[in-house]
């Protein structure tokens, strides 16, 4: 059957009552988490995918946090990823998770991208080992990627110089590896917008729950365009579609 999906990113929450970039990452967050709650009520919400960057204060109870502000509005399945301004032993012991989400048709398959606190994406052997134990769990249809790091060019030389490298070999790879069931991709850490393709696979970026990067920008720079999310529909037939939202505030 089909499935819809919330996918958010990019959420740098800090500790209670600190603003970073002048914006309250919490309220931007539950902004964005009322208003996609609301959509859910009139078209459901399957799972959730929260693809990095979550915390900007990498600590335990800021991941805790988190995961409260979460439960606030939904309580679906959720894939976590860890990005660039993460700490994967203190999302682990908050209770995050990178598993998969498998249903008959769809398998939601994450791929940590991450270092520790350095921005440039970084693929080892074991994230691919990781990958492939995951595919093994069920056997659904069709697999939908996640990754934090862009998998495109966006025009951002700043942002661009920490996307993932080789990304048409890492997608073919993963077609292979699941039994040529790869049907795209969708990431974060772009802040912005993103539609595009590698080799014949669709792949989608996110806005930020909080602040943007100005599109087309060389150098660092905020946009004054709203948090936004992104709803993905993954079709039966394994097409995925995807629609971006924009909060007002
Ligand atoms: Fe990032």
């Amino acid at each position: 059957m089909a499935r819809r999906v919330l996918h958010i990113s990019d959420c740098h929450l800090v500790a209670p009552g600190e603003t970073l970039l002048q914006t309250n990452t919490e309220a931007t967050l539950r902004a964005v988490l009322e208003q996609a709650a609301d959509e859910a009520m009139q078209s459901g919400c399957d799972a959730i995918i929260a693809s990095g960057d979550l915390a900007h204060t990498p600590t335990v109870p800021v991941y805790e946090r988190f995961l409260s502000i979460l439960n606030d509005y939904f309580s679906v399945p959720m894939l976590t990823l860890p990005g660039n301004h993460d700490v994967w032993h203190a999302m682990q012991q908050a209770g995050m998770s990178m598993d998969p989400i498998v249903w008959e048709d769809w398998h939601l398959q994450g791929l940590d991208s991450h270092e520790d606190d350095r921005p440039r994406a970084l693929i080892t052997e074991m994230d691919r080992q990781a990958v492939e134990q995951g595919l093994g769990r069920g056997a659904a249809r069709w697999v939908l990627l996640a990754t934090h790091h862009p998998l495109v060019a966006i025009d951002c030389p700043w942002l661009d110089k920490d996307r993932i490298i080789g990304p048409l070999e890492l997608m073919n790879w993963l077609h292979d590896a699941s039994g040529q069931r790869l049907r795209g991709a969708v990431f974060g850490h772009a802040h912005q917008e993103v539609e595009g393709r590698v080799g014949a696979w669709p792949v989608f970026g996110v806005p930020s729950t909080c602040f943007q990067f100005r599109p087309r920008s060389a150098k660092f720079a905020v946009d004054d365009n709203a948090p936004g999310y992104q709803w993905l529909n993954l079709a039966e037939d394994g097409t995925v579609n995807r629609a971006v939202s924009r909060v007002s505030l």
